[in-house]
């Protein structure tokens, strides 16, 4: 990792959370509410995959109330990766410098997001992270836990990305950091676009900073978590790893 020893980084600016949602009607307006009061300076943007229990429309009913609250409106189910894609065009498409990335279900809690805001101020991306000392899971079942902290280690190993949970979702971009990922070259859909991110900010040269924050398991809802989103990551690290191995021996620039 790039130490960002003697390097300067520029002010803030305006942050906005990106809260991607599906299905999250009992939990959206109390996280919104959570987030507001937390980080008032902060604006919001929920990105809605038209979930079909109507998360959507309370979302606007909140914006409706609340100029710092937008709403994104996509047409159907596309997985995290594209609603924070889309989020994170969007946002930088109106001004904003600094991109947070934040669960709907409390699993985030915005109380934790000033102590991340306050390192993005000395780094490229600053990533929540559960698995370091400091960090810790509450309400999780010992398979989560373990299915977690295995994808961080195949994963930090594999494609030798000195990060201890890179596949958390609690995370603060600057803008520049976003730009310089060729964002239109990321096709993971499933949370393996948490991983794929930061390899791709590692690989950028990036000042990553991870910072222990306590994840609560969701008490209302259910997890999008599936079979095809755990098999999708795992051949898509497994291809990363093996081919930027294969780009290293033939001298190659990575992928
Ligand atoms: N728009 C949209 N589209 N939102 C989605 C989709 C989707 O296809 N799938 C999930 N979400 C939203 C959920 O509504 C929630 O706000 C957030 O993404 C996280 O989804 P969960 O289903 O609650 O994730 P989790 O608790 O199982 O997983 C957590 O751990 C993963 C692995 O460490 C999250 O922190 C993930 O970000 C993380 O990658
Ligand atoms: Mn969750």
């Amino acid at each position: 990792m790039n130490d960002g020893g003697e390097r300067q980084f520029g002010p803030l600016g305006k942050a906005l959370v990106i809260i991607p949602t599906y299905n999250e009607a009992e939990n959206i307006k109390p996280i919104v509410t959570r987030l507001r009061a937390a980080v008032p300076e902060a604006d919001i943007l929920v990105a809605d995959d038209n979930s079909p229990d109507g998360t959507g429309k309370i979302a606007d009913t909140i914006a409706a109330d609340d100029s710092a609250v937008q709403v994104l409106h996509r047409e159907g189910k596309e997985g995290l990766g594209a609603a924070y894609l889309a989020g994170f065009r969007w946002g930088i498409e109106h001004g904003y410098d600094v991109l947070v990335e934040m669960d709907a279900d409390g699993s985030h809690q915005p109380e934790e997001l000033p102590r991340l805001l306050t390192a993005l101020k000395g780094a490229d991306l600053v990533l929540g992270s559960r698995w370091m000392p400091g960090g810790r899971v509450v309400n999780w079942p010992k398979h989560r836990e373990m299915l977690s902290r295995g994808g961080s280690t195949y994963s930090r190993l594999l494609l030798n990305v000195p990060i201890r949970d890179v596949t958390g979702g609690f995370r603060a971009f600057r803008k520049e950091t976003l730009e310089e990922l060729d964002l239109d070259q990321v096709s993971s859909q499933g949370y393996c676009f948490q991983v794929d991110l930061a390899r791709r900010a590692v690989e950028a040269g990036c000042h990553v900073v991870e910072v222990p924050i306590t994840f609560v398991e969701r008490e209302i809802g259910d997890s999008k978590m599936s079979r095809d989103i755990v098999v999708e990551a795992l051949w898509r690290v497994t291809a990363w790893g093996l081919g930027s191995r294969a780009d290293r021996l033939l001298g190659r620039k990575p992928s």
